[in-house]
């Protein structure tokens, strides 16, 4: 009986992750099948509890993308610590007495810094740009390499506080430092090792009021977006910053997804060396 996994998102018809899990099931020789599912907006369970009835016992998980996340963490019955930090999930484990909740977003953007990039977070300054999901779910595995400052820069500056708050009083985060916040225009004059975008600005092109002093010497400027050169990109490159888009992180989240379920790391530099390509 072949083990059937697949994404449930809207939209989802652009993702990469079949094809990725597929490459993966290849090279470790599992026997698996992993398709997209477009679920409606308000259906996101329903689609869910489809796929298991119709699989049955070969059903054994899920990943979630936009916008199901936050759902996906109220449908699961138990969940990681990490999908708890994040507040969503992104992994599903259909098990005999419910269903796990995990998120691998933000180990798989820190295996992509320190695996693929060559750029340990631990004892760089960092900033974090944006204060939505996208940046709730990598701060806490950010925080676990132990960096030496995490500062988080948002737009609305309110929603970066309180964010930098709630993640300074969680219990794990009482070793090492703790995350603080700043308004975009109080960058002026500060410089990281490592200026992560994690708001969507790329999305709509709109240029963030970025200060060239953030790109400090040997700097790397991570997009977490993948598939496009965002303004982000451009102005990190300008400021002569080493840039990097989200391909990487997607392969890697990807990568300990089938690990919560396979119990095998398949090799993602092959992979990533393939999407890479066909883009
Ligand atoms: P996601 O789940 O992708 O993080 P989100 O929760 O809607 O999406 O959050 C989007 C993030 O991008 C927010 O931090 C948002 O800033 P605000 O909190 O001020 O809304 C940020 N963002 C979106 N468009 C932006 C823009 N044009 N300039 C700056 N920040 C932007």
């Amino acid at each position: 009986m072949t083990d059937r996994y697949a994404v449930f998102g809207n939209p989802v018809g652009h993702s990469k992750s079949p094809r990725i899990h597929a490459l993966f099931a290849a090279q470790t020789g599992q026997d698996l099948s992993y398709e997209a599912i477009l679920a409606e907006k308000d259906g996101f369970a329903a689609a869910v509890d489809a796929f298991r009835a119709r699989h049955r016992a070969a059903a054994r998980g899920a990943n979630v993308t936009v916008p199901f996340k936050e759902e996906a963490f109220r449908l699961a019955t138990r969940r990681t610590p990490l999908a708890e930090a994040a507040g969503a999930v992104n992994t599903l484990s259909f098990e005999h007495d419910g269903i796990l909740g995990d998120n691998t977003d933000g180990a798989g953007l820190v295996r992509d810094l320190k695996h693929n990039l060559g750029c340990d977070p631990a004892g760089r300054r960092i900033l974090l740009l944006g204060a939505g999901g996208a940046a709730r779910g990598v701060i806490l595995p950010l925080l676990l390499e132990g960096p030496a400052e995490l500062l988080i820069a948002n737009r609305t500056e309110e929603t970066a506080a309180r964010l930098a708050l709630e993640f300074a009083r969680l219990p794990g985060c009482a070793v090492g430092v703790k995350p603080d916040s700043i308004g975009f225009g109080d960058l002026a004059g500060r410089g990281f090792d490592l200026v992560i975008n994690a708001t969507s600005a790329g999305l709509s092109g709109a240029v963030l009021p970025l200060p060239t002093s953030v790109f400090g010497p040997r700097c790397i400027a991570y997009e977490m977006l993948y598939g496009r050169d965002t303004a982000f990109m451009n102005q990190a490159r300008e400021s002569g910053a080493r840039v990097a888009d989200g391909l990487g992180m997607l392969v890697e989240q990807a990568a300990e997804a089938f690990f919560v379920w396979r119990g095998v790391r398949p090799h993602t530099a092959p992979v990533l060396a393939v999407l890479k390509n066909a883009s």
